[in-house]
């Protein structure tokens, strides 16, 4: 009878430590970034991870350019027990399995990034979406080349009044690499000048890509080029690469190039003289938002525009907006 006693006052106390280790214990959320050599991208993770300090287990994983490794990733944690997830996909149009999947273990979702058509993202309540909207820091971005052809009618070389320009493109469907490049050149138009595309590629958001694909231009157009446009810092400094070697930014041979993201090495060429301008893609708010919005969902909280401290539309949406960075307000916090 005594040690019948004893017993349950043992197991009385086992699961009363048991359940203050469960209280005690901070949730478990799970991070995908679609390939961690991407600078812009490492740097919205970096927030991520800062934000989550201290009140959540956070698993980083790098799917390494690879859908099918982050399906698998994405599995892991979700048997692991993780209570919300940020995915930054690797390819945009396979995020409505990446939401099926989170539906069906009743687990929210926040994609990064790469955005999901509105009727996927509509499929399950528990998706959001945080990125920057792709037809302003497209057009911001045809803003920064317009204001310089009109302060510098000189950067017209051959003097016939059309921007001669070749284009460094993003990933292919990405949203951000197609609508930036068309709303960077409605951006041109819409300031009265008239262009000629001499040469457009994708680089695939990189730097080595990026020098590669500015070396053929040169080899094809050479002095003929008035402007690089790019979609993105990286590649720009890959063009800015490629310049160099051919002799631009020394003895007074100048060439306005082009980017968004305003990544740091980004703002030092700006700073150098040799970036003409880039365009905030604001990773710091980025990820913020992508922290409080996951936050909000594990506690099953509903969110709001106001509870989150950023807008948010009725599709589930964050957009950060962006401003054009050059010279004048590169040190300006
Ligand atoms: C950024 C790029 C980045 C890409 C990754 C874009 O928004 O501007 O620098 O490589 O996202 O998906």
């Amino acid at each position: 009878m005594k040690h019948k006693r004893l017993a349950t006052v043992i197991l009385a106390m086992i699961l009363a430590a048991q359940t203050s280790a469960a209280a005690a214990s901070p949730p478990k959320i799970g991070v995908c970034i679609y390939n961690a050599a991407d600078t812009f991208m490492s740097s919205v993770v970096r927030q991520i991870q800062k934000e989550g300090e201290g009140s959540a287990e956070l698993t980083v994983m790098d799917s390494a350019n690879d859908q099918n490794l982050q399906f698998t990733q994405v599995l892991d944690m979700l048997d692991d027990g993780v209570q919300a997830l940020i995915i930054n996909p690797v390819d945009r149009t396979s995020a409505v399995y990446l939401i099926r999947l989170a539906q069906s273990r009743n687990v929210p979702l926040v994609l990064i990034n790469r955005e999901p058509s509105a009727d996927d993202l509509a499929l399950y309540d528990g998706a959001y979406y945080v990125g920057t909207d792709p037809k302003e820091t497209g057009y911001l971005c045809g803003e920064l080349v317009a204001d310089w052809f009109a302060a510098h009618p000189e950067a017209d070389l051959n003097g016939d009044g059309v921007i001669q320009y070749v284009l460094l493109k993003g990933e292919p469907g990405h949203q951000d690499a197609e609508l930036r490049t068309l709303y960077s050149l409605q951006a041109i138009t819409d300031a009265g000048f008239r262009t000629q595309m001499l040469g457009e590629d994708t680089a695939l958001w990189e730097r080595s890509v990026g020098q590669e694909k500015m070396a053929g231009f040169l080899a094809t157009w050479g002095n003929r080029i008035e402007c690089v446009i790019s979609n993105n810092d990286d590649m720009a400094l890959g063009a800015i690469d490629a310049l160099k070697a051919a002799g631009w930014f020394t003895g007074g041979r100048y060439m306005p190039v082009v980017g968004v993201d305003a990544t740091e090495p980004a703002l030092e060429a700006l700073r150098q003289g040799s970036l003409l301008g880039t365009v905030l893609n604001d990773a710091i708010n980025q990820g913020r938002a992508a922290w409080k919005l996951a936050w909000l969902l594990y506690k099953r909280e509903p969110v709001t525009s106001e509870n989150l401290g950023y807008a948010m539309d009725a599709n589930h949406r964050v957009y950060i907006p962006s401003q054009k960075i050059t010279l004048d307000n590169v040190d300006t916090p």
